[in-house]
């Protein structure tokens, strides 16, 4: 679903910023520090989550600003969507749809966002936790009651944790209830994200060899017992209040677990390919996921792809514009405009200058 305006308040660097942009290319263009992630930023806020630079949400106001800021789009299909905080309570996340209150998760029912940033490098090399929020978020795109479940799972897991924290001893009936609750909402999370893992990889497998390396995915780390996900998880939950009580969390749960990525070609684990590999694998990525998206719920996402066509040789950038054409909309940054010479009709704003 393209967005065919974007107007924001305050936020980030941009006092007023008010653009009209058709499907397709969206190219921005700036010198360095002009708000060209900023306005990406922006649009992956209109989605469950916290945004493309996980930040929180009182830096996102502007600084010279009164306090709070908005972000209101309007969609093809001509519904309204927008999120924004207050200077009364700026870290109070509020969401309008088609101009009435909302949960933030309704928004994952009118927009996927994608993205793909320079930070993201490090994705590979890091901990689990940020190839986790990837992982969450390529499911999310599929499944939008992913971002419930997740909610719900963390809250029932807190509150376990602190329950067995408790010295006084902990209500067994109301940990258990808590256990279902996480078992529940963990199996649903689990299976999401299996069932995203196996179409992506497939997709991945079957996709012509073309310009980028080739990823192959797979789930590691915690993963429910085969057959009755839920009862399973029960199970280990309960036979593990000691242990977790003794470690100040859950040890087993989804968010123990982990997306393992490899380079086809080469048969090699993602974090020991070179920086230019890694990148390319990613990009493999997105876009094999863009058009799993496509197909299965006919609502393409929107791409956001910060800094990408500057690592690319020129070869690779045809060959990455060629494949973007068919998207419904991408939003692209780059320094300059003679990076984006390949790209053909697009909309083009340059920004500052
Ligand atoms: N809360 C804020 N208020 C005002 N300016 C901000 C805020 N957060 C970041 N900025 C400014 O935004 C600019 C960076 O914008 P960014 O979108 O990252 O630039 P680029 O065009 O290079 O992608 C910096 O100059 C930074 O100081
Ligand atoms: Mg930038």
């Amino acid at each position: 679903m393209a967005v065919v305006r974007l107007a924001l308040t305050d936020f980030r660097n941009h006092a007023s910023l008010f653009v009209e942009v058709q499907a397709g290319f969206v190219l921005l263009t700036g010198e360095n520090g002009a708000g060209k992630t900023n306005i990406l930023e922006a649009l992956s806020l209109l989605t469950p989550g916290r945004g493309l630079r996980g930040a929180a949400l009182s830096e996102m106001a502007r600084s010279d600003g009164p306090g709070g800021f908005a972000v209101a789009a309007r969609l093809r299909d001509d519904s309204e969507i927008g999120t924004g905080t207050q200077a009364a309570a700026p870290e109070r996340r509020q969401v309008r749809v088609n101009g009435a209150n909302a949960a933030a998760n309704a928004l994952g029912e009118r927009l996927s966002v994608l993205w793909l940033t320079p930070a993201m490098d490090r994705l590979f090399s890091e901990s689990p936790g940020g190839r986790r929020r990837f992982l969450d978020r390529l499911v999310l795109a599929l499944a939008p009651a992913h971002a419930h479940h997740a909610a719900r799972y963390e809250a029932a897991a807190r509150a376990r944790n602190k329950l067995l924290a408790d010295p006084e001893g902990a209500d067994p009936a109301w940990l258990t209830a808590l256990e279902r609750g996480m078992a529940e909402h963990g199996a649903a999370i689990a299976l999401a994200r299996a069932d995203t893992v196996a179409a992506l990889d497939a997709h991945l497998a079957a996709a012509p060899a073309g310009p980028f390396a080739r990823a192959r995915i797979a789930l590691s780390g915690w993963q429910p017992a085969a057959g009755d996900a839920q009862a399973a998880f029960t199970a280990e939950l309960r036979s593990g209040r000691g242990r977790d009580a003794a470690a100040g969390r859950a040890l087993a749960g989804p968010h123990r677990s982990d997306l393992a990525v490899t380079h086809a070609g080469k048969g090699q684990p993602a974090e020991r390919c070179s920086t230019g590999e890694q990148k390319a694998l990613l990009l493999g990525l997105v876009l094999a996921h863009a058009d799993l998206v496509a197909e299965r719920s006919g609502r393409a996402p929107l791409m956001l792809l910060d800094e990408v066509a500057a690592h690319l040789d020129p070869s690779r950038r045809a060959a990455l514009f060629e494949r973007l054409a068919a998207a419904d909309q991408v939003w692209m940054t780059g320094t300059e405009a003679a990076l984006f010479a390949g790209v053909g009709e697009a909309t083009r704003l340059h920004l500052g200058g």
